[in-house]
């Protein structure tokens, strides 16, 4: 199974840059930062259809099976550039259905990061319940906090055992 990690990220080299590091050191999977696109904000005109997201989501849905997310917290949610990521998957319940039908089944699993660890369940609804609309599975969401920019011992092992049960995960 082709797997991808996609960083959203207002700093290249912050903390979930140090997370997703140390995720394409553990395993195979490739890296997409969504920093290096230009992906506008939804509009319903689809006046923005020329910019980078559908050349990109048309490349990806079709390479890969399963979607890594690395956020970190901003405001008690995914960060901005995530978002507009998530709000432009509406392209592919309106201008492109092929490519929303061409997710079904696919994996996602979330990876997020802060300096605390104050997270409600509620952080996850946006990403599961979005896999659920677009018919995917959604497979987990690991919160890691990171003191002084540092991925202490403990929460590597955590990190580890995340990669672990995505890996290992299969649809029943
Ligand atoms: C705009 C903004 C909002 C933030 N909001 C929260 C928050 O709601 N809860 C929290 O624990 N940390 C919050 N933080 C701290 C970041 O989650 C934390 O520093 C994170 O590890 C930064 O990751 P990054 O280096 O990839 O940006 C916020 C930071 C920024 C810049």
């Amino acid at each position: 199974m082709k797997t991808i990690l996609i960083i959203g990220s207002a700093r290249r080299n912050g903390d979930t840059a140090k997370i997703s590091t140390l995720l394409q050191k553990e395993t195979h999977w490739e890296t997409l930062n969504l920093s290096d696109y230009t992906i506008s904000h939804y509009d319903y005109e689809h006046k923005n259809a020329g910019d980078d997201f559908l050349p990109l989501i048309e490349k990806i849905v079709h390479q890969y099976d399963r979607f890594i997310f690395a956020t970190p917290v901003y405001w008690y949610s995914m960060s901005g550039i995530m978002k507009v990521f998530f709000d432009r998957l509406s392209d592919l319940v309106t201008i492109r259905k092929d490519l929303g039908r061409a997710l079904k089944g696919k994996q996602m699993a979330v990876i997020s990061s802060s300096a605390g660890d104050n997270l409600g369940e509620q952080f996850w609804l946006p990403f599961s319940r979005s896999a659920e609309y677009l018919e995917m599975v959604f497979i987990q969401g690991l919160h890691t906090e990171l003191i002084d920019d540092k991925i202490s011992s403990k929460e590597k092992a955590r990190i580890l055992s995340f990669v672990e049960t995505v890996q290992n995960f299969k649809v029943l």
